[in-house]
């Protein structure tokens, strides 16, 4: 009869506020409950530890996001569509605070020396630490090309941006799946339990202290509102029709 639990719960609370002849004590207790629970599970979920791995991925759905809104860039540089720079600006402060100065810091002071510790992925983790250096550089040159002009597609301007958005896409796609899928999953197995859960502490007060308390979701609104300036911030506008 109910597709699911909570339409079931629905129908329970609703039911026993319409007619008094359901609303017993036992309803109403089963309804205080469920509210109680549902309250505890909210407050557990935001309290909720995630373990460095899971923190760190989550930092790159955030850069995912802001790769999104330099294709769309790019999209609008390719058809010659004049745009407000702005955004693209706001993009890379949001990169450089949050990707390079946090996230790689924690990867560069964190993660990094203990892969060299115990000679494992070494030339991996040398790698990576080359492209963040590579990508610091362009991003200096994404905001400063992005911040001179409103780019009406009339300096060559407009290409030395076309390459540089390129060529951080074409870095740090690889470069974020490398770590997701080589470098996060190997880094459980070089740490012991307890020093495990004690980085992921670690990592959610630093962001705190960074970004203010609930941080990273803060962070997650404002590329929000970069992609709804954009219009690509509908996610139903991209299942094929
Ligand atoms: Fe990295
Ligand atoms: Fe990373």
């Amino acid at each position: 009869m109910f597709e699911n639990a909570s339409t079931r719960r629905s129908f329970l609370r609703h039911s026993s506020i319409a007619g008094a002849a359901l609303f017993t004590p036992f309803t109403f207790a089963q309804q205080k409950l469920e509210e109680k629970e549902k309250g505890e599970k909210e407050k557990g979920e935001n309290d909720e530890k995630i373990s460095p791995a899971e923190d760190l991925m989550r930092e790159h759905g955030v850069l995912n996001r802001i790769l999104l809104i330099y294709d769309e860039h790019l999209r609008m540089l390719h058809e010659k569509k004049p745009f407000d720079g702005s955004v693209l600006v706001s993009a890379a402060d949001v990169v450089r605070r949050f990707v390079e100065d946090y996230h790689e810091k924690l990867e560069e002071d964190f993660l990094f020396p203990r892969f060299r510790k115990a000679g494992k992925l070494v030339k991996l983790v040398d790698t990576l630490q080359i492209q963040h250096k590579a990508g610091r550089d362009l991003t200096a040159r994404i905001r400063e090309l992005a911040g001179t002009a409103s780019l009406k597609y009339v300096s060559s301007d407009t290409d030395k941006l076309t390459d540089a958005l390129r060529s951080f896409l074409r870095m740090y796609r690889p470069h974020e799946a490398r770590e997701d899928t080589v470098l996060f999953p190997a880094f459980r197995s070089i740490v012991s339990d307890h020093e495990y859960d004690s980085l992921g502490e670690d990592f959610e007060k630093k962001e705190d202290q960074l970004f203010g308390d609930e941080g990273f979701f803060k962070v997650v609104d404002q590329v929000a509102q970069l992609e709804k300036r954009l219009g690509i911030y509908d996610l139903a506008q991209f299942t094929p029709k």
